[in-house]
């Protein structure tokens, strides 16, 4: 297996932070109102939390040490208040910065779905889906906790600590010194580290991604894992993966744990020296013992956010990995719109000097002219990747051509609004999907028509028998349509092209599953719908495109014979010698007994 594969996503571009950072607080928009109000009432709560020490070197200074006792009990409701106050108004302030994570979690969910939606077709070939669906839940999620725990929650840490310093520089500036002698280090490991760790959550990101990935095709294709045995070799190489992912998420872990035991050794040191520096300073009458109880506390509170903001750091590290991929998804460019202003011509095509590649080096089609007439049927074959699925793809305006262009009724499709071209075009692709729902919404979507009228259509499609199996219009089609045979869902996807009444027709082997009776049954009712509409018919059975008024025969990518199929019989060329093939092979349908 070759490693790379897997490895498409891992970002290797070094973006600013702040960058990312002043775009992630771009996202929080309309809940910005509530963002404020959580990061507002963050200094209430801190303040709440961090006069509590103080009350208590009151209590001790000037009622305990001297004896006395009146008092004592205000400043003990006192404490209890600011203990009060401090969990309440932390509970809203949760409540509120949580909310507003899951409101930009949901709404950069709905935007980067959108924005996949819009994307050109091209572009997933590049993207295996499994991935993309990694950047839209994990990845999402945690910019999510980004706010909540990670933004609002380093502010009030931040606040927190500056507070802190504050109270323990006013009780006595000598400790504080002893205190904080060993922080620098402290920075020092922060930034040594920090470039290091960014990249492994980077890695953590991408390998995930990769993981899901391979774990989604392989669901998909589990039939074929079975169908060669290889089960055993599947797993090996998800192993590889997932090592790849269990190491490098180690790694992330590990700084984790490593800053978070710096920072306790550091809190433990500081303590001690406090403890010892802060006991020969009360013995020798320079501070006070309520001074001293009271900074050992501030001590610990300014730990606890110090520690509470590396593991912040940490999470920060990891949103901002998860940032640049939703970032790097939301830039990229959508399907130009062009102009919406569509003639509703009669459906006449022309493929002007066509040529395409797919990787830009091997060409796929060829000098392809074709003129088109409203209402022609034209029937394109030719061999086994001769280019006649990529014909109608460019024509669908799912790739551009690299060459030539494509005129709609004489309008150049590249200018076109691919939406109003593709409404224009019923396309019965070469592997038929249907989505889970019902067979109303797969087979209509845009309710064009009427429940008798879709019946009456599915009767002359001879699919109607297929949907009564599964309860009628209303009866539920599994995931890709799995609850049907291959031919049924052919023939519920030719019934979906033909309910939407388009200009022009693009079958790519849309009978090529169906039994020879139903596949006459089709042709009839295309015959019948044909009228007004262009028809263009991919096919490998020569018989499916006899009636047609041109046949083009593509051989690599390029137009070799092009006529009717008299006049290609009389050619003698290769189609007359793949239908003298086919003769010999096929049945005539007309002989089979009733
Ligand atoms: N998404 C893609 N990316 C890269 N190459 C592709 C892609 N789709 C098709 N090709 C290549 O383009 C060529 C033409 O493919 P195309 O699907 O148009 O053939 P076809 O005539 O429809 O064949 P078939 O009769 O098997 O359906 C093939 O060589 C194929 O390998
Ligand atoms: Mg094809």
């Amino acid at each position: 297996m070759k490693r790379g594969m897997f490895d498409l996503d891992e970002m290797t571009g070094r973006h600013l932070d702040w960058a990312l950072f002043r775009r992630f607080l771009r996202l929080l928009g309309p809940s910005r109102g509530l963002a404020v109000a959580a990061m507002a009432l963050l200094p209430v709560a801190t303040a709440a939390r961090l006069v509590q020490p103080l009350l208590i070197k009151l209590a001790i200074d000037h009622h305990i040490v001297p004896g006395r006792m009146s008092g004592l009990g205000r400043l003990a409701l006192l404490l209890l208040a600011a203990a009060c106050v401090e969990s309440l108004i932390g509970f809203w302030q949760g409540y509120l910065a949580q909310g507003v994570g899951q409101q930009v979690a949901a709404d950069l969910r709905r935007r980067g779905f959108r924005h996949l939606l819009q994307l050109p077709v091209a572009w997933f070939d590049r993207h295996p889906s499994g991935r993309l669906v990694t950047r839209l839940t994990s990845d999402v999620e945690n910019i999510g906790e980004l706010f909540g725990s990670g933004v609002a929650a380093s502010f009030g840490e931040v606040v927190a600590l500056l507070l802190v310093v504050a109270a323990m520089f006013w009780l006595s500036p000598a400790l504080t010194l002893v205190a904080f002698a060993l922080l620098p280090l402290l920075g020092v490991v922060l930034l040594l580290f920090r470039r290091r760790m960014r990249q492994a959550m980077r890695q953590v990101r991408a390998r995930l991604a990769g993981l899901n990935g391979y774990l989604a095709e392989r669901i998909a294709g589990v039939g074929t894992v079975r169908l060669f045995g290889q089960e055993q070799r599947t797993l090996q190489e998800f192993d590889l993966l997932q090592e790849d992912y269990r190491i490098s998420n180690f790694a992330s872990i590990r700084w984790d744990v490593f800053l978070f035991s710096a920072m306790e050794t550091l809190a433990a040191l500081a303590i001690a020296g406090v403890l010892w520096a802060g006991g020969v300073s009360v013995l020798r009458s320079a501070v006070t013992f309520g001074t001293l109880v009271a900074f050992l506390e501030y001590v610990q509170r300014f730990f606890a956010p110090l520690r509470k903001l590396s593991g912040q750091y940490s999470l920060l590290q990891t949103s901002n990995a998860s940032l640049e991929r939703i970032f790097e998804l939301l830039d990229q460019p959508t399907e130009v719109p062009g102009d919406t202003m569509m003639n509703d011509g009669a459906g006449a095509v022309r493929f002007d000097g066509v040529a395409f590649s797919y990787d830009g080096r091997e060409p796929v089609l060829k000098d392809i002219d074709l003129a088109i007439a409203p209402g022609e049927m034209i029937g394109i074959v030719g061999d086994t990747g001769s280019g006649k699925t990529t014909l109608g793809r460019l024509l669908l305006r799912f790739y551009p051509p690299s060459a030539g262009q494509i005129l709609l009724d004489g309008r150049d499709l590249v200018k076109l609004d691919p939406v109003a071209v593709r409404r224009r075009i019923g396309w019965v692709s070469q592997d038929p999907f249907l989505f889970a729902g019902t067979v109303r919404e797969n087979l209509d979507p845009l309710w064009r028509l009427s429940d008798a009228g879709l019946q009456s259509l599915l009767e002359r499609c001879g699919a109607w028998q297929t949907v009564a199996r599964v309860g009628g219009l209303q009866g539920v089609l599994q995931e890709r349509g799995r609850n049907l045979s291959a031919g049924e869902r052919q023939l519920l996807c030719l019934a979906r092209a033909l309910a939407a009444e388009p200009a022009i027709l693009l079958f790519d082997e849309a009978t090529s599953r169906l039994d020879p009776v139903t596949e006459q049954l089709v042709q009839q009712t295309m015959e019948r719908v044909r009228q007004g509409r262009t028809l263009l018919v991919i096919a490998h059975r020569l018989r499916s495109v006899q009636g047609a008024d041109r046949i083009v025969l593509l051989h690599r990518g390029r137009i070799r014979e092009i006529g009717t199929h008299e006049q290609l019989l009389a050619q003698n060329g290769r189609y007359a010698r793949l239908w003298q093939l086919q003769q010999l092979t096929f049945d005539e349908p007309s002989a089979l007994p009733p």
